[in-house]
């Protein structure tokens, strides 16, 4: 890995303080955890919709997304999943320099990176959301047929089945979507989000 020796870091002259004072918002890392087909994509997007609603400004970055871009030279492998998440993290922190609301949808199975991504932010900037659903809820949706891929063999290190998922043990929230409807978890993001006073 390059060493930072010899780099700077240059302070911008715009501030993440100017551009809040100026907007009046706040920015946050709405940041989504869980297995694959949880529901991590389904419910970034129904959370952000309810925030253009109220006009506020948002970015989601999302797994398959980012893993055809950015990423697109990354595995499944340990190194890679924390590599993917690293470099998400940084671009989330972006996010949040620039006044922005920034939503994450990515399994990101290990407690460790997101602790990293926590501690990039400042405290009450990251926001960690537990979509939970057991193995087996997950494998019966199958939305994108990897699980029956993985089953076969025909992929490997896949999460859950041979690659694990570490669930969050204190997390800001948690939404279980077996229990609720997509409404229903929605407005209980929503709600958390006015309570923390990151959304009026
Ligand atoms: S992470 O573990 O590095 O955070 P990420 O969220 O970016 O994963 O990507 C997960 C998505 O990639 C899954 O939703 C699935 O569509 C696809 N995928 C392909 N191979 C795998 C695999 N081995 N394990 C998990 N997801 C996989």
């Amino acid at each position: 890995m390059a060493t930072s020796e010899n780099i700077v870091w240059h302070s911008t002259s715009v501030t993440k303080k100017d551009r809040q004072k100026a907007s009046g918002e706040r920015s946050a890392i709405i940041w989504f955890t869980g297995l694959s087909g949880s529901g991590k994509s389904t419910l970034a997007n129904a959370v952000e919709v309810e925030l253009f609603k109220r006009n506020v400004k948002t970015y989601l970055l999302d797994g398959d997304n980012i893993r055809s871009g950015l990423n697109k030279n990354l595995g499944f492998s340990e190194a890679d999943r924390k590599e993917n998440i690293r470099r998400i993290g940084e671009v989330a922190k972006l996010f949040v320099d620039s006044n922005t609301i920034v939503l994450t949808a990515f399994i990101s199975p290990f407690i460790e990176d997101r602790e990293t991504v926590r501690q990039l932010v400042e405290e009450g900037e990251f926001i960690e959301i537990y979509v939970k659903a057991s193995l087996e809820a997950c494998e019966g949706r199958d939305p994108k047929g990897l699980y029956k891929k993985a089953r076969a063999g025909q992929i490997k290190d896949f999460t859950g089945i041979d690659s694990p998922y570490e669930a969050p043990e204190h997390p800001d929230l948690v939404v279980d979507t077996e229990k609720e409807t997509i409404e229903e978890s929605t407005a209980k993001i929503v709600a958390f989000l006015k309570e923390q006073g990151i959304i009026e």
